[in-house]
């Protein structure tokens, strides 16, 4: 059962990334063509089904399995390390929620540089929480 949990696991964290690199990707080109109409509705409905139909769901699926990983394995520091970088993750997810509201209301203010730097966020993120959960450190 555990390790059908943590397959679901895997497969949503593999899902609520992939959303949470591409989308400032997206956000980098729609920042450089808001003034042409059709481009921008088209921004607009890519980015509001990728945020509501693929990154919410799979990110209530990583914590719901998480947690229910954390609960068979019992408190570790790597674990606790590993939930606070993945808070700071969904903090980044909600200033992208932020965003795609900014967008649809045509008024976006960041530059597509600004979404260049800020795509490194949860590669970043990424790269650690993947450390800590192989490596086990302070076991
Ligand atoms: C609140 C959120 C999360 C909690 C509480 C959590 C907790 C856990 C726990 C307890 C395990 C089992 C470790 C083991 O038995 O070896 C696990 C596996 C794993 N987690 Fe998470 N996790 C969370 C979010 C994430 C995120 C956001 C990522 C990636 C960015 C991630 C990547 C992984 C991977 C790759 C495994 C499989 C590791 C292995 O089998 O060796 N997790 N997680």
């Amino acid at each position: 059962m555990i390790l059908w949990i943590k397959i679901i696991h895997i497969v949503a964290v593999i899902s609520w990334m992939a959303g949470l690199l591409y989308l400032p990707r997206l956000f980098v080109y729609h920042s450089e063509k808001t003034s042409e109409e059709q481009l921008n509705a088209t921004f607009k409905a890519m980015e509001y089904r990728l945020f509501r139909f693929i990154m919410s769901p799979a990110m209530m699926v990583v914590w719901i399995t998480g947690l229910a990983l954390f609960y068979s394995s019992g408190i570790q520091v790597w674990i606790l390390l590993k939930i606070f970088l993945v808070f700071l993750m969904t903090l980044f997810h909600i200033f992208l929620k932020k965003c795609i509201k900014n967008f649809n209301e045509d008024n976006n203010k960041f530059s597509s540089k600004f979404f260049r730097f800020i795509n490194e966020v949860p590669t970043t993120l990424m790269v650690f929480i993947v450390i800590l959960v192989v490596l086990k450190p302070w076991l």
